[in-house]
């Protein structure tokens, strides 16, 4: 039996833009990612057999092709031909499930790397990401992993230098959210303001942390139904009070988060964060 592990981290979004809705029913989009230390872990193992088996810690996950890591598995052999006996996928969560994180897509990216490297494919990362865009449209980021620009459906990647270390706290309030939905409420809005992406871009070229964080905005915030904005609302509010520099909402939510330039605040907040929700992390910027 062959066995691989590969980390699969949450990613954020330090700003957020929709274009505009193109022919094919996708958005236009125009992202800066970024990744954090806070990961699932994702163990391959392929032995003589067929078939895929995924398992996980988290029992309401689905364990067939409606699991992104499963489905990135499949596209793969469909795509190259790879053939892995029987495959065994565990999935050890941690990245908030439907957050705004991408952690279904961020496992997907560990599948495809990971089985590159289990059975000696050879595939560049670009053919990774070009197969990765077929699983899901945040797929090619987690291949990439580094801050990125991302623009047409999210698969168009440009790296931009690294986000300067920082702590982060994450709170994902409690009400869902459906991506779908949102991106259907921003079809029927104008959209009023909208990131100073190139400010961002700038602001991390000079390794200017505050320059970064003062300019977090995500346009999806607008159009969340009153009750939800006003949860995120508060929580942003509430990192900001503690000392954040910075605070937005990533990806379609609800995940708030908040960059702290040390350590001992961000914990703090943390703590203080817990009161106004269940699900709250300290992490780290890869
Ligand atoms: O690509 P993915 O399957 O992750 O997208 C989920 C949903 O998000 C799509 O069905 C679509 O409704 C919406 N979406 C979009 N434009 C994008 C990315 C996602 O409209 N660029």
């Amino acid at each position: 039996m062959k066995t691989l592990t590969r980390q699969a981290p949450a990613k954020l979004n330090l700003t957020l833009d929709v274009l505009g809705k193109r022919e094919d029913g996708y958005h236009e989009m125009k992202m800066v990612m970024t990744s954090v230390t806070l990961a699932d872990t994702v163990t391959l193992a392929s032995e003589p057999g067929e078939g895929i088996v995924l398992s996980s810690n988290l029992g309401f996950l689905p364990v067939d092709g409606k699991n992104l890591a499963v489905s990135a598995a499949l596209r793969l052999k469909e795509e190259t031909g790879a053939d892995w006996g029987k495959l065994t996928i565990g999935l050890e969560k941690r990245v908030p499930v439907c957050a705004g994180m991408a952690g279904g897509s961020s496992d997907a990216a560990a599948v495809l790397v990971g089985l590159n490297e289990l059975l000696g494919l050879g595939l560049t990362r670009e053919r990774l990401m070009e197969i990765g865009a077929r699983v899901g449209s945040d797929v090619p980021y987690c291949v990439l992993g580094c801050t990125a620009l991302a623009q047409g459906r999210g698969e168009v990647l440009t790296p931009l230098p690294a986000l300067l270390h920082c702590w982060v706290v994450l709170a994902k309030p409690g009400f869902p959210v459906s991506t779908p939905e949102l991106f259907a409420r921003i079809d029927t809005q104008k959209v009023r303001c909208r990131p100073d992406t190139g400010g961002v871009m700038a602001a991390l070229e000079a390794g200017d942390l505050p320059g970064v964080a003062r300019r977090l905005f995500n346009v999806f915030e607008a159009v969340l139904p009153e009750r939800k904005a006003h949860q995120v609302e508060e929580l942003k509010q509430e990192l900001f009070r503690r000392g954040a520099l910075g605070a937005s909402m990533s990806g379609t939510g609800p995940t708030v988060f908040g960059l702290f330039d040390a350590e001992a605040p961000a914990r703090e907040a943390a703590e203080g964060l817990k009161d106004m929700c269940r699900d709250v992390f300290v992490t780290e910027t890869l």
